[in-house]
C-alpha cells in the first residue's frame, strides 16, 4: 500500500447542537466523536494527520493532541476545511482519507476497503462512501450512472425533487489521490444554496479533468451524521448496540443486552455475566468469570476474577476489587481497593480505603474519608472483621485479624488481633417499660 494520510474535519461551529462545547467533543459510550474518529482511524497504517479546528477551539486541540491540528479561520464550507490542512499534509504520495467529526462510527474495515478502492487499477481521483439512511434529509445525494461510478453529489439545499428521491447518500467519508488533491480543491467555487465551499463538488471537478469517482457502500449505523442532540442519541445507540455485540462475541453473557450501557473503553473477559440495567463508564476492566448483577453502576474500576458485584453497587474512580470479593447491595466504593476474597455485602461507603485478603465489612460501615478539607486514608488489614454501622474516622489503619464491635466509630489505629468497641456502655433498668406503660396506662385513664 502506498502511503495514507488522513483530514478530520472538526471546525464546524455544530450550531443546531445548541450547546456550549465543540460539536466533536460531545460524548457516544463515554468517548468524544472526534475521539472514536482517530481510534478508529489509528488501526490503519496513516502516515500523517491532521484535525482541522475553528479559531477558538483549545479543548478540541487538547483533545486530539499529540495529533496536530490546522485552523480553519473562517468556516466557508468542507472543501475550505480541507484546504486549511494544505500546510499540515503536503503532497501526498498515495491517498488522503478526510473523514468528519461528526460521523464518529466509521470502523477501521471500511476506512480500509475505501483506500484499497481508491489504489485499484482504474485509480479513482475520488472515492465516496455512500450509505442508504431510512431518512435521507440533510444529507448529498450521490448521483451515478447505476454501475460503480459517481457523477457528481448534490446537496440537499441545491437537490431538485428527482435528485432528493435518490436513496443513496454523502456519508462524508472520503478517499483522494493526494497527486491531485490540491489541485482539486483549489478548483472548487462555492456557486451554491449556502455559498459555501463544498468538498462534494470534487466529484465533478475530478470527472471534468478527465479522471473517475467512485462509490464504495457501507451500513448506515456505521455512518450516522451527528448534526442534533437527537442524532446525537441515535447514534449512541447504534454505537451501544455494537459494543454489546462485541462483548457478547468475546464470551460476555448478558441478560437483557438492550439495557447494558458500556463505554467505548469498557473491557470485559469471558464468562462475565451482567444482569440487567448496569451501566459501565469510562476506565472499567473486567476479568473473567466476575459476575455484575442487576442495577450496578461501575466506572475507572477494575475488577478482578471471580468477584461479585451488585446488585446496586457503585464503583467510582480508583476501585480494584480483588479476587472473589464480593460487593453487595447499596454498596459504594471510590479510589478503594479490595483484597482477594474481601466482602462489603450491604450499605457501605469505603473512600479512600484499603482492605486486607478475606476481610468483612459489616452493613452499614462508612469510612470517614473527608474533614471538610482533606481526603485522609483507611487501611484494614487481612481477617479484619468490621461490626455493622461502624465508622472509621480516616486515617486510621485497622490491624490484621483485629474485630471492630457493631456501632462503634474508630478514631485510633487499632492493634493486630484486637478487639475494639467504641460506642456508649449499655445501661439496662430491670422492669423500667413495664412500670412505665403501667404508669401511662393509668394516667390516659384517670383523663377518661
Ligand atoms: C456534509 C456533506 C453532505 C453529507 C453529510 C454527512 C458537504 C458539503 N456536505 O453535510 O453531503 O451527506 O455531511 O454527514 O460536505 N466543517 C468544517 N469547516 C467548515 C464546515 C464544516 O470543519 O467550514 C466540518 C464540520 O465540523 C463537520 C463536517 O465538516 O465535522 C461536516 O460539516 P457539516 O456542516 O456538518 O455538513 P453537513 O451539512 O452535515
Ligand atoms: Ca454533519
Amino acid at each position: 500500500m502506498r502511503d495514507i494520510a488522513a483530514i478530520v474535519l472538526a471546525a464546524g461551529k455544530g450550531t443546531r447542537m445548541k450547546s456550549a462545547l465543540p460539536k466533536v467533543l460531545h460524548r457516544i459510550a463515554g468517548r468524544s466523536m472526534v475521539g472514536h474518529v482517530l481510534d478508529n482511524l489509528a488501526a490503519l497504517n496513516v502516515a500523517k494527520t491532521a484535525v482541522v479546528i475553528a479559531p477558538g477551539m483549545d479543548a478540541v486541540a487538547k483533545e486530539v493532541a499529540p495529533h496536530p491540528t490546522a485552523i480553519q479561520q473562517e468556516q466557508l464550507g468542507t472543501a475550505h476545511a480541507v484546504g486549511a490542512a494544505r500546510a499540515a499534509i503536503g503532497k501526498v504520495d498515495g491517498t488522503v482519507l478526510v473523514l468528519f467529526g461528526d460521523s464518529p462510527l466509521v470502523t477501521a474495515a471500511t476506512m480500509r476497503s475505501l483506500v484499497t478502492r481508491r489504489e485499484a487499477e482504474d485509480r479513482p481521483a475520488a472515492v465516496v462512501l455512500g450509505m442508504r439512511p431510512i431518512d435521507t434529509s440533510g444529507y448529498g445525494r450521490l448521483v451515478t450512472d447505476g454501475e460503480d461510478n459517481l457523477i457528481a453529489i448534490v446537496e440537499d439545499h441545491d437537490a431538485d425533487a428527482k435528485q432528493r428521491a435518490i436513496g443513496l447518500c454523502n456519508s462524508g467519508v472520503m478517499a483522494l489521490d493526494g497527486a491531485v488533491l490540491w489541485d482539486m480543491i483549489d478548483a472548487i467555487g462555492n456557486e451554491n444554496a449556502k455559498g459555501e465551499y463544498y468538498l462534494t463538488d470534487i466529484v465533478a471537478v475530478a470527472r471534468k479533468r478527465g479522471r473517475i469517482a467512485a462509490v464504495v457502500e457501507a451500513p448506515f449505523d456505521e455512518l450516522v451524521g451527528i448534526n442534533s442532540r437527537a442524532e446525537l442519541a441515535v447514534a449512541e445507540a447504534y454505537c451501544q448496540q455494537r459494543l454489546r455485540a462485541r462483548a457478547m462475541d468475546n464470551g460476555v453473557t448478558m441478560v437483557d443486552p438492550s439495557s447494558v450501557f458500556l463505554s467505548a473503553d469498557t473491557r470485559l473477559g469471558r464468562d462475565v455475566t451482567i444482569g440487567p440495567n448496569v451501566v459501565f463508564g469510562p476506565g472499567v476492566i473486567v476479568a473473567d468469570n466476575v459476575e455484575i448483577r442487576a442495577f450496578s453502576h461501575v466506572e475507572g474500576a477494575a475488577i478482578e476474577s471471580g468477584a461479585v458485584i451488585g446488585p446496586f453497587a457503585r464503583l467510582r474512580a480508583g476501585s480494584r476489587i480483588g479476587r472473589d470479593a464480593h460487593i453487595g447491595n447499596f454498596v459504594e466504593t471510590k479510589n478503594a481497593v479490595l483484597g482477594e476474597g474481601a466482602k462489603a455485602n450491604h450499605l457501605t461507603y469505603l473512600g479512600d480505603a484499603e482492605v486486607g485478603a478475606k476481610s468483612n465489612i459489616g452493613a452499614g460501615t462508612i469510612t470517614c474519608n473527608y474533614d471538610g478539607f482533606l481526603k485522609t486514608k483507611t487501611t484494614i488489614g487481612d481477617n479484619v472483621f468490621i461490626g455493622s454501622n461502624s465508622a472509621l474516622v480516616a486515617p486510621v489503619t485497622i490491624g490484621e485479624g483485629a474485630i471492630i464491635a457493631a456501632g462503634s466509630v474508630i478514631t485510633r489505629d487499632v492493634p493486630a488481633d484486637a478487639m475494639s468497641v467504641a460506642r456508649g456502655a449499655q445501661v439496662d433498668k430491670p422492669g423500667w417499660a413495664a412500670k412505665f406503660r403501667a404508669a401511662r396506662a393509668a394516667l390516659k385513664k384517670s383523663r377518661g
